[in-house]
């Protein structure tokens, strides 16, 4: 019997630094950044994003936060334009599928599961748009110093950087209230 005991305490021992392992690896990979709540876009405003961004079929845009990716899907039918959306919450995902269904925009739009401040293949955007709250500003704007290319655009529903001025912010009316839309263009460095 007691060597019974010995037997499930040495097991533990050796379960213990590998279940705290498995914790820890679970906390390196929660995102930094994850606000469910979703708010689409109005359709003024994207129109103003679209006027802002000069946007035309050669760019390729990124939306951080997608929610159902329909301002990827709008672009892609008006101007032939590629783009990506990424969004943290399937159940978004899953409405992107419908949006994909009635915009029919072929293989212009991809829409993606995942975490908008890790996406591997951000330096492809010559545009990047988004509506999230000042705490991802914060976090995405060393990411996007450093890994944007010049002459990328980035229009911002609402909300701004807290060290980076926008080039242009302009104000547009929508059915309900006030919005702002916020430019910048990645300079050489
Ligand atoms: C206010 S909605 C904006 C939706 C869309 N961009 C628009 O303007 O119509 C913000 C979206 O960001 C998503 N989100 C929050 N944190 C995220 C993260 N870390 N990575 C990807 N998506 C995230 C939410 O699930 C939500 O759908």
């Amino acid at each position: 019997m007691k060597s019974l005991f010995k037997l499930a305490a040495l097991g533990c021992l050796i379960m213990l630094p590998l279940l705290a392992g498995a914790q820890q690896k679970d906390n390196s990979q929660k995102p930094k950044y994850a606000n469910l709540t979703f708010v689409p876009t109005a359709d003024e405003v994207i129109d103003k994003m679209f006027e802002m961004g000069k946007i035309t079929k050669n760019d390729v845009m990124f939306d951080l936060g997608c929610g159902d990716n329909r301002i990827c899907f709008k672009a892609a039918k008006k101007f032939g334009c590629k783009g990506v959306g990424l969004d943290i919450n399937p159940v978004r995902i899953r409405e992107a599928m419908d949006w994909a269904e009635k915009m029919n925009v072929g293989l212009l739009v991809e829409t993606r599961h995942g975490d908008a401040l890790n996406v591997k293949d951000i330096s492809d955007a010559t545009v990047v748009v988004m509506y999230m709250f000042p705490e991802f500003m914060n976090l995405w704007e060393p990411v996007a110093k450093a890994k944007l290319k010049p002459g990328t655009r980035i229009l911002s529903h609402d909300y701004s950087f807290s060290n980076w001025e926008p080039d242009q912010t302009v104000i547009v009316r929508s059915s309900t209230r006030e919005h702002k839309v916020h430019m910048w263009t990645v300079k050489k460095k």
